[in-house]
This record gives structure tokens, C-alpha cells and sequence, in this order.
């Protein structure tokens, strides 16, 4: 048995930067090639052994669950045309996994959601994937962190370089690398800028944690942008119980911006089958203009 068993995916953010487009849908529902968003993420949940997800919900998000159910209209039309291979595919999206939801009553920030899900997790460790970070690996990101986990025991941050000039748009860490990819972190910070970040090695949208970070998230005050802040949390539990940054290995999506969105969408059809050709005979001529 897997030793982290349960996932919490926080979809409760506004999706503001891919406004009209997330008005009245979830910004976890825009596609890449044929799939929302938020199937990626809870593939590779499963895809890593976890056996219960629980989706931090929002405002808006009837379509999520509407995704990962039953279609019993969709599916007998589907049988009734005789399209077997669609079919097969819808069903594999409603049968995936054990899903539960919760509302986030106020948007107050990642910490808060992760806090919301408190009763679901119990006295177990548990992952986090954020929906903004897509990340393709021969290994599932999760996975190599869950592995590491069953060795370390303590909460465990992914982890990757960027550069200099981004890492005002993430939580960095501090640390000493004690064996390849993996960092005793000192010290974490949400949003530095520039010139105080002590690194340049950013958190990417996966976590293990423990069950200790509840207590710590209970009395979190506000961080950057007045929200309730995970890094800062984490900083806190860093004080009294281990926490390691691990470098996953994989090339990681940002799909939370439009630009990091469309270059995930080229990505993905480069290295689809079906469509690499065609994709990239209109990329080299549109390239030549
Ligand atoms: C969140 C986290 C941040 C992390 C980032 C990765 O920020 O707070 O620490 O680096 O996700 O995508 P957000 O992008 O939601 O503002």
C-alpha cells in the first residue's frame, strides 16, 4: 500500500487571467488537445497510487463534477452510434478514482484551502497538486515523491530552477542539497523579489505533507497578497519538523498564463502522434513569414 494515499487539488481560484474565457467555466476545464486541465492533475494522482482526491471547489465548478461522472446520456448516444473508442474514453474519465468535494467558503488564499480539507485528511500524510503546474515525467512527479517520502518520512516540497527573473512569481526555497535533487530547506519564502530570493529553486505545485501543517495552518495569519499563504505554513512546520525540497525530474507546464498555456498546447501536439506532423509543418511555415 501506498504510504500517502490521499491527494487534496485546490480548484477554487477565480481564473482571473483567462477572464471571459473562465466567466461562467472553471479555468480547470480549459483543454489542452482533448483534455480539461484538471485531468492531467488527476492522472497523475492516480497514476502515482493515490486512492482518494479530494477537489477544493469553488464558486462556478459544477463542471468539474459534471467531468468526473457518469454521462448516461453521452454514453448510450455514444454506444447507439456504435463509437467505441469514445465511449471508452469517457467511461475511463468517470471510473478514475474516488472523488470528493468541498467548498472554500472565501478565497483566502492556498493555505486556507488546503486548511478547508482538514476533516477529510485525518492523522495521515498527504499530497497537494495544483492545478496551474502540468508536469510530463517517464516517472509520475508524484510518484518520485511519494518514493522518496517512504524513505524520508517528512513533508516534502517539489521543487525546480527557474530563472532570476522569475522568481517573484513563486514561493522559493532556501536549502543545502544532501544527496542528489534532494534539499534540507532552511528557509521558504512566498513571492520574494529579486533581490532578497535566497535561491533560485521554486516550489512547482506538489507536496507531501503532514498532518502537523493542520495546527500550523489553523493560526496562519495573511502573507503576500493578504491571502493565507501554504509557504508561509510550511516555513512554520519547518521550525519543528523536517521539511526537504526535491528537484522532480520532468519538464513542468505552467498552465495558469496564457503564454505558459499555448506553449503547453504546441508542446503536447508536438509529441502527440496523431497530430505532430501536421502541427509541425504549420509551425515551420508560419515560422517562415
Ligand atoms: C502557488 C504557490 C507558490 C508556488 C506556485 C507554483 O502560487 O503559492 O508557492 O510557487 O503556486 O505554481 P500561485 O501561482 O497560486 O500564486
Amino acid at each position: 500500500m501506498n504510504s500517502v494515499r490521499k491527494a487534496i487539488i485546490p480548484a477554487a481560484g477565480l481564473g482571473t487571467r483567462f477572464l471571459p474565457a473562465t466567466k461562467a467555466m472553471p479555468k480547470e476545464m480549459l483543454p489542452i488537445l482533448n483534455k480539461p486541465t484538471i485531468q492531467y492533475i488527476v492522472e497523475e494522482a492516480i497514476q502515482s497510487g493515490i486512492e482518494d482526491i479530494i477537489l477544493v471547489t469553488g464558486k462556478n465548478k459544477r463542471a468539474i463534477e459534471d467531468h468526473f461522472d457518469i454521462s448516461f446520456e453521452l454514453e448510450s448516444t455514444l454506444l447507439d452510434k456504435g463509437k467505441f473508442d469514445l465511449l471508452k474514453e469517457v467511461k475511463k474519465t468517470s471510473n478514475m478514482v474516488d472523488i470528493h468535494y468541498i467548498r472554500q467558503k472565501e478565497p483566502l488564499g492556498l493555505g486556507h484551502a488546503i486548511w478547508s480539507a482538514r476533516k477529510f485528511i485525518g492523522e495521515e500524510p498527504f499530497a497537494v497538486l495544483l492545478g496551474d503546474d502540468i508536469v510530463q515525467a517517464p516517472i509520475p512527479c508524484l510518484k518520485q515523491m511519494i518514493d522518496l517520502y517512504s524513505q524520508y518520512s517528512s513533508s516534502i516540497i517539489g521543487i525546480q530552477p527557474v530563472k532570476d527573473e522569475d522568481v517573484s512569481r513563486y514561493g522559493i526555497i532556501d536549502g543545502n542539497e544532501i544527496s542528489n535533487r534532494v534539499y534540507a530547506v532552511t528557509d521558504l519564502i512566498e513571492k520574494p523579489s529579486r533581490d532578497i530570493a535566497p535561491s533560485n529553486l521554486a516550489i512547482m505545485g506538489r507536496y507531501i505533507l503532514t498532518p502537523s501543517i493542520f495546527k500550523v495552518l489553523a493560526a496562519q495569519e495573511p502573507g503576500a497578497g493578504g491571502e493565507i499563504q501554504l509557504t508561509d505554513a510550511i516555513s512554520k512546520l519547518n521550525k519543528f519538523e523536517r521539511v526537504y525540497g526535491y528537484s522532480f525530474e520532468g519538464t513542468r507546464y505552467d498552465v495558469g498564463e496564457i503564454s505558459g498555456f499555448i506553449k503547453t498546447t504546441i508542446d503536447m501536439a508536438l509529441n502527440n502522434e496523431g497530430l505532430r506532423k501536421e502541427i509541425l509543418e504549420y509551425i515551420t511555415n508560419i515560422a517562415k513569414k
